[in-house]
């Protein structure tokens, strides 16, 4: 591995990591009184690690079902928490914790996907709720999240994809709007439709695998964008996206290993966006995922498309 031999690397702290998301699921502590209004983002992170790491079954999947149903308004769509507005991007999340436990099933699905599908724009783009903001997230939430409810027909997939090619730019990269500049999470968001509607022909690999491969620095870690500093998410956007292009072999996979681990907190558990800085269930994740994208040893293989271990994708996409 790298320059450093393997008895001087610092090994993932998996227990402590799985210690450290049980707690910060505990109502009282002060990191999920913040993400009150995301706690459903949260959970997702959190539950999509414990399952990485093997261990969802610390969790009681009962407790987190009964609250993650209070979260759903009549539309269909689902809010953060209880009592707030839904949203897109909290609808994909819930979709994505009940298909952890292999739970789909206890939701209206054609509710649930007419809500989604009611959010696409005449022109093939996606608002993330009534409100009406677009950006190539929501594009990749919907079709992320109608894939897994087995329900892409209640779309127009063809104008989805036209928009999201309409956001390519000339570097390769994508934006979160026509002519926006290239950002890695815009471009795991792009790639990432591309790929689960089987468009990925609309890539340049060559020029994007290059501007993805160059956000690699000196030190191992990867940035969003140029001049940018390094950031453990960004293992995840940029890695998943170089994987679905079939170039991940561009860049230094075991300098990046290091940074990650580099960035845990070795005592309490959890792993920030870069070495030294507080640790956060986001970055957590990040951190954890990407290793298993890296292949990392005793961590679940995850899919670079639907951020899901691939055993829940594959029980999605082969049963009926
Ligand atoms: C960077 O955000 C990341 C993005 C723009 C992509 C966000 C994608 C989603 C919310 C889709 C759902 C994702 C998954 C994994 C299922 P940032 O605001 O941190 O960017 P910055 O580093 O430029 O501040
Ligand atoms: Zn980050």
């Amino acid at each position: 591995m790298s320059s450093t031999s393997s008895s001087q690397m610092v090994q993932l702290v998996a227990d402590k990591h799985v210690r450290y998301i049980l707690m910060a699921e505990k109502k009282e502590s002060f990191e999920s009184v913040v993400m009150d209004h995301l706690r459903m983002n949260g959970a997702y992170w959190g539950l999509t690690t414990l399952d990485l790491l093997d261990k969802l079954g610390c969790v009681s999947e009962e407790e987190v079902i009964s609250w993650l149903m209070t979260c759903q308004h009549e539309s269909g769509g689902f809010a953060g928490n209880t009592g707030h507005d839904p949203h897109i991007l909290y609808t994909l999340s819930a979709v994505q914790i009940l298909a952890l436990f292999d739970k789909i099933n206890i939701l209206d699905i054609g509710k649930v996907s007419s809500y989604v599908a009611k959010l696409q724009n005449e022109d093939g783009s996606f608002s993330g709720d009534m409100w009406g903001e677009i950006d190539t997230r929501f594009s990749y939430i919907a079709i992320c999240c109608l894939s897994i409810l087995k329900c892409l027909d209640k779309i127009n997939v063809e104008k989805a994809v036209k928009y999201i090619v309409s956001c390519k730019n000339l570097d390769g990269g994508f934006g979160c709007t026509p002519g926006a500049e290239s950002h890695a999470g815009q471009i795991f968001c792009c790639v990432g439709a591309l790929a689960i509607t089987g468009s990925l022909h609309h890539v340049d690999k060559d020029s994007l695998g290059w501007w993805l491969c160059e956000r690699q620095l000196k030190a191992g870690g990867l940035n969003g964008r140029p001049e940018k500093l390094a950031d453990v998410c960004y293992s995840w956007w940029v890695l998943s996206s170089l994987i679905m292009i079939d170039r991940v072999h561009w860049i230094d996979k075991a300098k990046l290993v290091k940074f990650i681990l580099d960035c845990q907190d070795l005592d309490n558990g959890g792993i920030s966006d870069r070495p030294e800085d507080a640790v956060d269930i986001f970055h957590t994740y990040f951190g954890v995922a990407g290793l298993s994208l890296l292949e990392y040893p005793g961590v679940k293989v995850i899919d670079p498309a639907y951020a899901l271990p691939v055993d829940v994708v594959n029980r999605i996409i082969f049963t009926k």
